[in-house]
């Protein structure tokens, strides 16, 4: 796929199209597969994301590009197709997730470090020969007591950067991605001074790093409570305070931004979005890069068995659907009762 690094970041947060991240290390996508009973197995893991490529609706209409996994990208469907090409087919493109994970960060207790760097210019040609054309780094900042800190917020920004530096020398889109946990008892006040804090030290790095922001998307966390935190949040307040935090943070050569859901709900996900979009006035294209909120529904509908693979198929549909009207503004709670009965 022919493209500039300008025009692929801006094709992927694009016209109410978002990402589905499907990028699940083989530790992750085992929990997912253990909450519907399923074992995961490699057969197991491509009949599921097969299902989901060839799912033709959603791939052609709503999902502007596929983040995979190291195994996904160089694994081929039942009959022999690789599974990027179903996801090229489908006029979606490919990405690759690069990072080997948030692993403890040395004299940080409580905190973490994105592994990844040594060897990545060779893996990103790798990539780019298998079909990537944009790829995805996460750094995972925890809110808590004492955290986080500003030595693991710079090292973690400092990597994000040498990431993306990377990415634009071999001509794919870096996706940045400081996620900001919404697992503690924080309040929203909080994740948003963190946030806030967390996107000004890494657009800094980015700076030194000399990336060029056009070609990049950025994938945060919203401004959302601590889901321990017994102070919820209305979806407006979520969606006010995300956008003046961005507003505050991220330049507008930026042309996309692509939440992460996060552990939200699938209709949280989906009415956090579309109420931020309706605010108006955004210098960017806002839209979904969902991995949970995208996925939970297919899993359960599938679980596993070839029968229900149509099911399976219907309800993602449904739900990138829903993103999809989300990032356009066009969603409401009307609109998903109708096309879920
Ligand atoms: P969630 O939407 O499930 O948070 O996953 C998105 C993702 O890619 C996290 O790195």
């Amino acid at each position: 796929m022919a493209g500039s690094l300008d025009e692929i970041a801006y094709k992927m947060c694009a016209g109410g199209k978002g990402l589905l991240a499907a990028d699940e290390s083989s530790s992750t996508i085992k929990k997912r597969f253990d909450a519907i009973g399923v074992e995961s197995t490699f057969e197991n893991r491509r009949d599921y994301r097969e299902m989901l490529f060839r799912t033709k609706e959603a791939m052609e209409d709503y999902i502007s590009g596929v983040i995979l996994y190291d195994e996904t990208i160089r694994q081929n469907a039942v009959d022999g197709t690789p599974l990027v090409k179903l996801i090229e087919a489908a006029g979606s493109i490919p990405g690759i997730k690069v990072d080997e994970g948030a692993k403890p960060q040395a004299g940080f207790p409580g905190e973490t470090i994105t592994e990844g760097l040594d060897g990545l210019d060779g893996r990103l040609k790798e990539y780019y020969a298998l079909g990537a054309r944009f790829a995805k780094w996460r750094a995972v900042i925890d809110i808590g007591s004492g955290i986080p800190t500003y030595g693991s917020i710079l090292a973690n920004a400092q990597a994000l950067a040498r990431y993306a530096a990377l990415c634009q020398a071999n001509n794919i889109v870096p996706i940045v991605e400081p996620e900001v946990l919404m697992d503690g008892s924080n309040d929203i006040d909080r994740c948003y001074e963190v946030t806030e804090w967390v996107l000004k030290e890494v657009f800094q790095q980015l700076f030194y790093a000399r990336i060029r922001l056009e070609g990049m998307v950025l994938k945060p966390n919203m401004i959302v409570p601590g889901k321990l935190s017994p102070k919820q949040a209305s979806v407006e307040e979520v969606a006010e305070k995300t956008v003046r935090c961005l507003k505050n943070c991220v330049p507008s050569a930026v042309p996309g931004i692509a939440f992460l859901s996060g552990g939200q709900s699938d209709e949280e996900a989906t009415a956090h979005l579309d109420a931020m979009i309706k605010l108006g006035g955004l210098p960017w294209n806002l839209t979904f890069s969902y991995g949970r909120a995208l996925q939970a529904a297919p899993q359960k509908a599938w679980s596993g068995k070839p029968e229900n693979v149509a099911a399976g198929q219907a309800v993602f549909t449904h739900r990138a659907r829903m993103n999809y009207l989300a990032a356009l503004g066009k969603w409401s709670a009307e609109v998903e009762q109708k096309q879920a009965a």
